[in-house]
């Protein structure tokens, strides 16, 4: 190889390495993005607006500021009774995930509480792992 190839050649690879490393730090972050894709977009929808009258909304919801300390609960375990949601009222059941680890609860409310224009304060693992104690 001479100097020159070498001249082009290391930037370039200085650069797929930078590349590579942001490539793995979004995928990390978005982890609450991917959850949500698996096990909550089927019904609340890609873009949070949930599907009119039958399954509620998470975009905009004023759910999520009312009920936040029962976040975590809602997640593990479902609901089943009738909830209002932006003055609506919802009688479908949620059902429980409970193979979601406390970490990915965290990540899947937090994908969710800073979502589609939501503004909310994001839950710490410790606020989700309290919560989740004292579930009913
Ligand atoms: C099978 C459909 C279904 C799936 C899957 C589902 N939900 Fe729900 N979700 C509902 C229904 C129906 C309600 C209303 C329950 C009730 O009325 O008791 C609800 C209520 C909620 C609420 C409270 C009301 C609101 O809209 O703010 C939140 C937050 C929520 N779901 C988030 C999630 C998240 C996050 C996931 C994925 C981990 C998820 N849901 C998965 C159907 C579903």
């Amino acid at each position: 190889m001479n100097k020159k190839t070498l001249t082009i050649l290391g930037p370039a690879l200085v650069g797929l390495v930078v590349v590579l490393i942001l490539l793995y730090s979004t995928r990390a972050t978005d982890q609450g993005a991917e959850l949500y894709a698996v096990h909550c977009q089927s019904c609340h929808m890609e873009n949070g607006q949930g599907l009119r009258g039958v399954i509620p909304p998470v975009a905009k919801a004023d759910y999520l500021s009312i009920h936040r300390a029962e976040l975590a609960c809602l997640i593990r375990y479902g609901a089943e009774n009738p909830m209002v949601v932006n003055g609506k009222t919802y009688q479908q059941a949620m059902p429980g995930n409970e193979q979601l680890t406390e970490t990915d609860i965290a990540n899947v409310l937090n994908y969710v509480l800073k979502s589609w224009g939501n503004e909310e304060k994001p839950l710490s693992l410790q606020e989700v792992q309290n919560q989740l104690e004292a579930c009913d």
